[in-house]
């Protein structure tokens, strides 16, 4: 039998020291506590809790289904929980009007798990958006930054194209460079990798590092790539009946000897026990 509360180690001896000055590393971009949601009768969010340091790369992992989108979501006020709190910097976003909750979405640069490009513009429009929402409007400084973005991610080629005319694994990094154009103090990063090559995802992995290392990004990213996972992250959360299964550093995750955290990491069916 697995005792839940002993997968909680919270991840501490990995991280004496926190990124970015934070010396402690003990600073909160988000305190999540208790958050349920349930959609008609199903009950998908059942009381998680979750911090996440500044600084730090939480991966979120889960089989599908279990909720990892809908918990994204809810950080910055695009779903709305049944109950529970969700302090974004020392701000509780809970309850924000649409128009207070602009400011959160200012500092949160998202990458949704489709993409969800604007089909109606170019790939250096869709690009441009954050920034154009942000009030820049000089031409010449919106195109260096569309450029250097798209650059991050090998497409600086094809910013003229309608995405449409590209391929899948291309959307993916054009919603990524949407994501991180603006430089925002977060990312939240929904399957970055999922549908890309070996190669790609190698090389969007190490973006999400130097994005962490070189602007202090928080980030938090949703994958079931286990590779992404050992390569990218500080600490893994595993979402598992609506709650926060297991939390630890990629090394307890890889040592953990809980069935259900063992079946998630080797991909394999939990065997039925009589
Ligand atoms: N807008 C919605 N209306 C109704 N049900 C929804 C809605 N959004 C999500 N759900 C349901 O909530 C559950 C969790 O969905 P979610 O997209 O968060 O899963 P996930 O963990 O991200 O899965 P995957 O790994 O496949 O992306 C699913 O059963 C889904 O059908
Ligand atoms: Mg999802």
């Amino acid at each position: 039998m697995s005792d839940k509360n002993s997968n909680h180690s919270d991840g501490q001896s990995r991280r004496e020291a926190g990124p970015c000055g934070d010396a402690a590393g003990t600073k909160n971009f988000f305190k999540v506590l208790n958050l349920r949601k349930s959609i008609g009768e199903q009950k998908i969010l059942r009381g998680v809790d979750l911090n996440i340091r500044r600084g730090e790369t939480m991966v979120v992992i889960g089989r599908s289904g279990e909720g990892k989108s809908v918990f994204l979501k809810h950080l910055i006020g695009l779903m709305k929980p049944d109950s529970g709190s969700i302090v974004v910097e020392g701000k509780e976003v809970v309850g924000l009007k649409e128009r207070q909750l602009r400011a959160v979405r200012h500092k949160v640069g998202i990458l949704f798990q489709d993409g969800a490009l604007f089909d109606s513009m170019t790939v250096a429009e869709n690009v441009a958006f954050p920034l154009m929402e942000a009030g820049v409007k000089d031409r010449t400084v919106l195109l260096e930054r569309v450029g250097q973005a798209l650059d991050k991610v090998e497409l600086a080629a094809h910013m003229a194209k309608m995405p449409i005319n590209i391929s899948g694994g291309m959307r993916k990094r054009v919603a990524l460079a949407r994501a991180i154009i603006a430089e925002p103090q977060c990312i939240l990063y929904d399957e970055p990798t999922s549908g890309l090559d070996p190669v790609v995802s190698e090389s969007i992995d190490r973006l999400i590092r130097r994005m962490q290392k070189e602007l202090c990004v928080t980030s938090l990213v949703v994958t079931h790539d286990m590779d992404s996972v050992f390569r990218i992250a500080d600490r893994v959360a595993y979402l598992r009946e609506g709650k926060i299964y297991f939390l630890g550093t990629p090394q307890e995750l890889r040592n953990s000897k809980d069935r259900f955290v063992r079946s998630f990491v080797e991909g394999r069916q939990i065997e039925d026990e009589d």
